[in-house]
């Protein structure tokens, strides 16, 4: 028996990089698997190449748009009878000066980040309240939700407020049979990392103390361990997987 058989879940954000990772691991373990991004040419690609393990479709969307989050829930139980777990992964790093930044971009972070993080966990929610049995939900926090970082203020706010959103939660999902946690990745090596900047895995290799940087299967692993029965006493929690970067909180120019 596969440690996902008969789950159903949701992973934002999953066309390409860690919630790819994530939705590919769940579904050769068994789940079946939404995956949604942006835009329909990526996940067609994505939903191509993990379907080879079984069930997975798509659904295209901004997952920091209310509406449209309550509708990725309408469609997967309406596909699958049941939901048992989403993952709030897709977010958006957005560089900038604190003394330049824009109303603007402040909104597109937030907007992603931090509501499009709340809102599907409130939908998940309602819809665990109406099938019973209880869920999990993990949320993407980030190493510069602990440490300063220069250029990545409102960022930084919104992975430091998602640590508090798997906290806070725990008094009104527990109810629930919800159990609700985080990761905090640190420098991950994924295709928008590596566009970032080029020896991106050198630079971050440098400064990380077990001298490598992450991958996304590294995130996997541990997102599939805090949403399976193997963490069925941890909620509220925010997992750091940096290879010990926070603990030293060095940056790369330093
Ligand atoms: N990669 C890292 O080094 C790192 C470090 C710390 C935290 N994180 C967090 O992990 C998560 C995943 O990171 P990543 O590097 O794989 O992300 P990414 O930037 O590569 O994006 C992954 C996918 O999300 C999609 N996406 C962007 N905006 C979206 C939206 N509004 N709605 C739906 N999908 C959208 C993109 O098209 C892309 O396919 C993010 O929340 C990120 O903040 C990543």
């Amino acid at each position: 028996m596969k440690r996902f058989e008969n789950k159903v879940a949701v992973v934002t954000g999953a066309g390409s990089g860690i919630g790819y990772e994530i939705a590919n691991q769940l579904v050769k373990e068994g789940a079946s698997v939404i995956i949604n991004d942006l835009d329909d040419n990526i996940l067609n690609n994505a939903v191509q190449n993990i379907s080879t393990f079984g069930n997975c479709t798509s659904i295209a969307g901004d997952a920091g748009n209310v509406k449209f989050i309550y509708e990725m829930i309408d469609f997967t139980v309406k596909k699958f009878g049941k939901i048992d777990m989403i993952v709030a992964n897709a977010g958006i790093t957005l560089f900038g000066s604190f003394l330049d930044f824009t109303e603007e971009s402040f909104q597109k972070v937030m907007n992603l980040n931090l509501q499009g993080s709340f809102f599907l966990t409130q939908a998940f929610a309602k819809q665990i309240q109406k099938q019973q049995g209880g869920g999990q939900v993990l949320l993407m926090s980030s190493n510069i939700g602990y440490q300063a970082y220069p250029n990545l203020s409102a960022y930084a706010v919104t992975k430091a407020g998602i640590k508090m959103m798997a906290r806070n939660l725990v008094a009104e999902l527990s109810p629930l049979g919800i159990r609700i946690n985080a990761i905090a990745p640190g420098a991950t090596l994924t295709e928008r990392t590596a566009l970032e900047e080029e020896n991106y895995d050198q630079v971050w290799g440098r400064i990380t103390p077990l001298n490598q940087i992450g991958t996304p299967d590294d995130i996997a692993k541990t997102a599939l361990f805090l949403l399976s029965d193997d963490s069925r006493h941890i909620t509220g929690q925010t997992i750091l997987v940096d290879g010990g970067w926070e603990a030293t909180g060095i940056l790369p120019k330093a």
